[in-house]
């Protein structure tokens, strides 16, 4: 039986900007010599570490008018740089690309949970186009660069990465020669676009079905950017309002980057009312994105769709539990190498709550509907683990106490009074 004691949700609400272009935003704007304005940068706690590197990086930054102005160094810092990346994976690695192509020494470290996250997907490739990258053991952080002049290279990416994607194309933009990465599966292309629109001579093909990016040496203009709202923040409220029968839910001015819009499809194949409005800005596109309540059913998420919707994969875990039918999502192994592993954090905390899940090596099934149940479950210091559970919460009869709140800042702060401003 489907929870349907729940409060619908109801009205127009914003989201902060996209964490994973205002982190590229940031760090391609220091390395700019023109100045650049970026208006609607995340408030995501993540970005901060970004925002901290570009001042290490020697961008002078300064917020004006809602505006972040930034203005990058003539030259980058030629002494060791240390950088904490706190929990950014995305930091991290887009910071090992741009760190590898300076001369000099840099470390790259982060808290316990970042540590503990693969590094040799970016230090790999790094090697071959001549930098030094030690990891610690396990292929961890800390990452300990040597930075030299770089060659480019022909590379393959083994794992459908977005951010060892975009380190290699930073790397490359210091590089001799040219530098071309093959996406077998397409990964989100906010590092791409941005290139572009800072006058870097992109240069894209398809073969085979392979997607290549190609990049050479650049000097890059000045960036003049809006931040589209958080595609996966406004996933959480889409989600919300898809699960809570009666509701209906307007997030404006989001993210539609077709690279970031997977989840609104397989949301409206589960059943959901899902309308996307006229999209407007130009370097990345934003729109508002209506969510109305219906009947849900099961649906089949496979490999070629998962980077295009894998931090929203948490989220399809719970919609699952209240579908008709058994909802099967494989290809997810990269689930398993989030800040947290979230294949078996989302089982553990679904499975308490009285769902019926069933745990796979790269996936998982849940079948439902089911009524969730009162009961505490931990995220485990994931945010977005936590936001599904919340989520959890206004359906099962009675609430449900969650562990590890807190981490939702890392990339939405606002989560609650939001959610709150729509009951
Ligand atoms: C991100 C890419 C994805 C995603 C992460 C942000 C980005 O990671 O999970 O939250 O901004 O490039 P991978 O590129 O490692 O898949």
């Amino acid at each position: 039986m489907s929870s349907s004691g729940a409060r619908a949700l109801h009205g127009v609400c914003r989201v902060s900007g996209d964490k994973s272009i205002s982190h590229r935003a940031v760090l391609l704007a220091a390395l700019s010599f023109e100045p650049s304005r970026i208006r609607g940068l995340a408030t995501a706690r993540d970005c901060r570490a970004s925002l901290r590197a570009a001042e290490q990086l020697g961008a002078a930054l300064v917020q004006k008018d809602g505006e972040l102005l930034i203005r990058g160094a003539a030259e980058l810092p030629r002494g060791e740089v240390a950088i904490d990346c706190g929990r950014s994976g995305t930091t991290m690695r887009l910071l090992a690309g741009i760190l590898a192509a300076r001369v000099g020494p840099s470390v790259l470290d982060g808290d316990p949970q970042l540590r503990a996250r693969p590094m040799e997907r970016v230090a790999v490739p790094l090697r071959e186009m001549g930098a030094s990258v030690e990891t610690a053991p396990g292929g961890r952080a800390p990452l300990r660069i040597q930075g030299r002049k770089l060659a480019g290279i022909h590379y393959r990416l083994p794992v459908a990465s977005a951010q060892v994607k975009s380190a290699l194309l930073l790397a490359g933009l210091g590089a001799e020669g040219r530098t071309v990465v093959e996406e077998p599966v397409p990964t989100r292309d906010h590092t791409e676009r941005l290139l572009a629109a800072m006058g870097a001579g992109i240069e894209e093909g398809r073969r085979e079905g392979v997607r290549s990016i190609g990049i050479g040496p650049t000097r890059l203009g000045g960036l003049d950017l809006e931040v589209p709202g958080d595609a996966s923040s406004a996933a959480v409220l889409a989600a919300a309002a898809a699960l809570v029968p009666g509701s209906c839910v307007t997030v404006a001015a989001v993210s539609v980057n077709p690279t970031r819009t997977a989840f609104l499809t397989l949301l409206s194949q589960m059943g959901a009312a899902v309308e996307v409005g006229d999209s407007g800005g130009e370097a990345e596109p934003a729109a508002d994105v209506t969510v109305r309540h219906r009947p849900l059913r099961a649906v089949e998420v496979g490999a070629d769709m998962v980077p295009l919707l894998v931090d929203e994969l948490p989220l399809v875990g719970l919609l699952a539990t209240q579908a008709e039918g058994t909802t099967v999502v494989k290809g997810a192994g990269e689930l398993r190498f989030k800040e947290v592993d979230r294949i078996s954090g989302l089982a553990e905390g679904l499975r308490l709550l009285g769902a019926d899940v069933e745990e796979g090596p790269d996936g998982f099934a849940v079948t439902g509907p089911t009524r969730l149940r009162v009961g505490a479950v931990d995220s485990k210091g994931d945010h977005r683990l936590a936001m599904v559970f919340s989520l959890a919460a206004l359906l099962a009869d009675g609430g449900v106490a969650v562990a590890g709140t807190e981490f939702i800042g890392d990339s939405f702060p606002e989560f609650f009074s939001v959610l709150r401003s729509l009951r």
